[in-house]
């Protein structure tokens, strides 16, 4: 397996690819590798001939009371696991290449970024499509994966490559769970084992709802949301619920009643950590 640090060296490499007729895949991603990250990558492999993962902690993203520095590491044990789980190509690039100094040019998705998770993080989705933009310029991939575990993201990136004609095929793999069902996330190291426990409220309260809807037939999003937040609120007291929506899941509108098409998402904030998952009840 190839290490790249260098921004015009993976250009180069992918060039050479692209004229060899290879197809390529590309995973971003900022690191702390799980099975969700993995599953990517294995997903890429199918699909394409070559795949290209990015390792970058993309400063940009993050607000300035974020958590940015404390955010985990491990470069060595991710080199390991993409090498195990087929990838070809791990570029690392720094962030002082990505960013120097005198940067200053941003790429924004208006509309869709403003509600539900760019409501409580007003900075977050540009500096992702803006890194994702860049990862797309240097690597030249012909497919990128990207997971459903965050929804909205993959929404707004979808959009991007819609509106810029990037001729990238852009596919959204399932989210990976812990056994419980919490959604792995590089962020659930932060917790207790105690409040690890808590965590869970997220998956419980989903499938609470996809119960009502499936068994019930209650399709009312006001009556599904306050059973939610009562299941949060039993299993973890000091939950802060962030927000919980039910919207269509092509253009994020917020929908009274649950159909087909609909996907409900929640970020809640755990024991000073704020989680996010989604699903859909068919
Ligand atoms: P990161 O949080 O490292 O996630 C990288 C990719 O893994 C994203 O597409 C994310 O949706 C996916 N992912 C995370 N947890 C998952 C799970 N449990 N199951 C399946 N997929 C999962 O998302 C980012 O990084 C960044 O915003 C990035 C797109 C790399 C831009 O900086």
């Amino acid at each position: 397996m190839k290490i790249i640090r260098s921004i015009k060296q993976m250009q180069r490499v992918s060039r050479e690819l692209a004229s060899e007729g290879k197809k390529i895949g590309l995973v971003p991603t900022m690191g702390f590798l799980h099975e969700g990250h993995l599953s990517l990558i294995r997903r890429a492999k199918k699909l394409s001939d070559v795949v290209i993962t990015s390792i970058f902690v993309n400063p940009t993203q993050f607000a300035p009371d974020e958590d940015l520095a404390r955010y985990p590491r491990d470069e060595k044990g991710d080199i390991r696991k993409i090498d195990k789980a087929g990838g070809d190509i791990v570029f690392i690039p720094k962030a002082a290449d990505m960013y120097p100094d005198e940067f200053q040019t941003y790429v924004t998705v208006e509309g869709i970024t403003q509600t539900f998770e760019g409501e409580s993080r007003p900075t977050h989705f540009r500096g992702v499509t803006t890194i994702v933009a860049k990862l797309f310029n240097i690597t030249q991939p012909d497919i990128a994966v990207f997971g459903q575990k965050d929804y909205q993201q993959a929404v707004v990136l979808k959009k991007m490559v819609t509106d810029l004609d990037y001729p990238i095929r852009m596919v959204i793999a399932p989210t990976v769970r812990e056994k419980d069902g919490l959604a792995m996330s590089s962020r659930n190291k932060y917790f207790t084992p105690d409040q690890r426990k808590e965590t869970v409220c997220l998956y419980r309260a989903l499938t609470g709802a996809r119960k009502m809807v499936k068994n019930e037939k209650i399709y009312g999003t006001a009556v599904l949301r306050r059973k939610m937040k009562k299941i949060i609120k039993e299993i973890c007291p000091v939950a802060e619920i962030d927000y919980i929506a039910f919207t269509d899941y092509d253009t994020l509108k917020p929908v009274k009643e649950v159909n087909r098409n609909t996907i409900c998402s929640l970020a809640v904030r755990l024991h000073g950590v704020r989680l996010i998952d989604n699903m859909r009840f068919y």
